[in-house]
């Protein structure tokens, strides 16, 4: 647990005020609370006060403090006990808070401070000399699944490599932030599992209309799967003999042991096979498997491409971690 004091006398302003528009807001958001509990507002105020300067200062404080009608100290405690408030300046184009918990520890944190460390300060909270960006570290952010993972401002990025957040420290740094995307960086789907689903993977998913119907009574039969694509679709990929050493489909992240079972049914053994599926081979296996978007969410084939080229070697330069 860090201690979290307020910024260096020097460093505060003298003064704070909510500018026209903000103050505004401030009134209609205390104003939804029931009388008597205004200083219920104490958080969302301190936010926008944040989004106003990038920081929290000891005069926004205090001021927030007589809007509300609070001891100062009371405020204070808010202030200083959430890490999402920064009290002291922070970078004015991104502020990286890398989470340092057991579960993204294991993951691989560390080699993302020093990531921080090199490409921004080598002291948390210690903005670049620049002023535009800086770092810390922090607590559990609740997106453990997707260890290693950081926020800056009010989002977060998941599943990252040391190579990916150097990308997107320049792309904030570049004033392009906005343009990265949240969340996992890694093609993952939110917080599915990395490596396909390793449960609920009967092919008897109900289709919609079953799920629209009537609840269905004890003794009713299983729900019907959408009926699978004809084999002899001239869109089914084209099939080869199993080769003495088969490609180990299941390295490619989104084919477990089930797919890759229907793959080689399909005469499908090599990296090579799948990383030449055409759009319309793509679709019939989506459909086949019955998990349409499936094969593009997960990048099948750029994952097979990269081991076919050049193995696991390869993936790692691509992906910037190894197969699974
Ligand atoms: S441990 Fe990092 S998000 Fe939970």
């Amino acid at each position: 647990m860090s201690v979290r004091r307020l910024a260096e006398d020097h460093l505060q302003p003298a003064s704070f005020a909510f500018n026209a528009e903000n103050a505004e807001w401030a009134q209609a958001t205390i104003r939804k609370y029931p009388e008597g509990r205004q200083q219920s507002a104490v958080i969302p105020l301190l936010m926008r006060a944040q989004e106003q300067e990038t920081w929290v200062s000891r005069a926004a404080i205090e001021h927030i403090a007589d809007m509300l009608g609070m001891a100062y100290i009371r405020v204070l405690e808010v202030a200083t006990f959430y890490t999402q408030f920064q009290i002291k300046p922070v970078g004015t184009k991104a502020h990286v808070q890398v989470c340092g918990t057991t579960p993204c520890m294991l993951r691989g944190a560390e080699d993302l401070i020093h990531v921080c460390k090199k490409k921004i300060a080598a002291d948390p909270l210690t903005p670049n000399a620049a002023g535009t960006l800086s770092w810390e570290e922090v607590e559990c952010q609740g997106a453990c699944v997707n260890a290693p993972m950081v926020i800056i401002w009010k989002d977060a990025y998941e599943d990252l490599t040391p190579e990916r957040l150097e990308q997107i420290i320049d792309e904030f740094e570049a004033g392009k932030g906005a343009d990265v995307p949240t969340g996992p960086q890694n093609g993952r789907h939110f917080c599915a599992p990395e490596g396909g689903l390793t449960s609920l993977t009967d092919d008897a998913v109900p289709a919609k209309a079953d799920l629209n119907a009537a609840a269905p009574v004890a003794s009713a039969a299983p729900a019907k799967a959408d009926a699978k694509p004809s084999l002899d679709d001239p869109n089914r990929p084209k099939s080869i003999d199993k080769p003495e050493t088969p490609d180990d489909l299941e390295l490619i992240a989104g084919i477990g042991p089930k797919i890759a079972a229907t793959l080689h049914e399909l005469g499908i053994y090599t990296f090579a096979q799948v990383a030449a599926f055409t759009e319309k081979e793509v679709e019939w296996v989506d459909s086949y498997v019955s998990f349409p978007g499936r094969i593009a969410r997960d990048e099948w084939i750029k994952q097979a491409d990269a081991l076919a080229r050049g193995g696991e070697e390869e993936y790692v330069r691509v992906f910037g971690k190894k197969p699974r």
